[in-house]
């Protein structure tokens, strides 16, 4: 049984030094050796109980990391899954978290749908000494006693890589760009904006003439990106922030009769098979990608966490940046 004496310990562990190495967690680690498994308090033998409230299903990516979590917290590898799904509302994901205090879980791992908000529901799961771990997208609060760690992608980095892409490479002569944005107050959209913007800054051939949300969702990207060509007879370039936008706005291009990758051309972020295809194909120009294989790091943190070790107080995870030719010669291989 873990105690709360243990908890603690590895609460205060978790906000020091590193002592997690990522190269060994990517393999899958540790599956569940009969001392870790033997050492949780689940309430079915032996198994470390993790809450996992997810933001949705809103994408490719949302899905391929979905099932990373639940092929890594496996009951073979010692772990008890409870795992929902928010829907894109963070009254969903405050409301698993509650539940999830409530069952005394011996972890709870989320993925904010927004980056505010979360530090009443944070207080209380710190008050019940259950540690929680951030996964792919952060918080805004200021104590970060609130959570043990956060590991994901640097979105503004991101962000970054895909502007300083279309400064060299298309930004050599006046062109107009639309930004499709992620979800409104999520830190990915905040921060691949930001990152964006910092990397065309100076560069006046490069004018961002309309940046509206399409929710990370294929559906809503085409319908934004339909206004766009309606509004905006002129444009060079689609900065999608992530690839199911970017097909979404795709199916506008060629709906409207427009050849993407020539009369328009598409980067995005995520590096999603349907968006790595695109890449090959020709329609999309540049990926920047979003590891969303964070399951077996997740149940490394724990298993460290859990046999008295530290973790780093923030994990980036490592992203590849991809264009037509390397789309191509990853491809067969890609497992998402
Ligand atoms: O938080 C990661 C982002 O969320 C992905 O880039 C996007 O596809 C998903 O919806």
């Amino acid at each position: 049984m873990v105690s709360k004496m243990f908890r603690t310990r590895s609460l205060a562990a978790g906000l020091a030094v590193l002592a997690l190495g990522l190269a060994a967690c990517s393999s899958g680690g540790d599956s569940g050796d009969g001392e870790t498994a033997g050492s949780g308090d689940g309430g079915d033998g032996g198994a470390i109980s993790v809450g996992f409230s997810q933001v949705g299903a809103e994408s490719g990516w949302r899905a391929a990391n979905t099932k990373s979590i639940q092929d890594a917290l496996t009951e073979e590898a010692g772990f008890d899954l409870s795992f929902s799904d928010a829907q894109q509302k963070q009254e969903n994901q405050i409301q698993a978290i509650r539940s999830y205090i409530a069952q005394g879980v011996d972890y709870i791992a989320f993925s904010p749908v927004v980056e505010s908000g979360w530090d009443s529901v944070l207080e209380e799961a710190k008050q019940a000494d259950i540690p929680v771990i951030l996964t792919d997208r952060a918080v805004d609060s200021e104590d970060t006693s609130l959570y043990v760690t956060f590991i994901g992608s640097d979105f503004v980095e991101e962000g970054k890589r895909i502007g300083d892409w279309v400064s060299e490479n298309l930004g050599t002569e006046p062109i107009n760009v639309v930004e499709l944005q992620g979800t409104t107050g999520s830190a990915p959209a905040i921060d691949r904006k930001t990152g964006f913007e910092d990397a065309i800054e100076g560069n006046d051939n490069i004018s961002v003439i309309a940046s509206e949300t399409g929710n990370f969702t294929r559906a809503e990207g085409k319908t934004v990106m339909e206004g766009f060509l309606q509004a905006y007879p002129d444009i060079d370039v689609v900065y999608a922030h992530n690839d199911d936008m970017g097909l979404g706005a795709i199916e506008a291009i060629e709906a409207a009769g427009k050849v993407p990758g020539q009369d328009i051309k598409v980067v995005t972020i995520d590096g999603v098979k349907d968006g790595m295809t695109a890449l090959a194909e020709g329609k999309i120009s540049y990926i920047v990608e979003c590891n969303p294989l964070l399951g077996p790091d997740l149940a490394e943190i724990i298993k460290t966490l859990e046999d008295g070790g530290t973790v780093e107080p923030r994990i980036v995870t490592k992203d590849e940046a991809f264009d037509q030719e390397g789309a191509k010669a990853v491809l067969a291989d890609r497992q998402y």
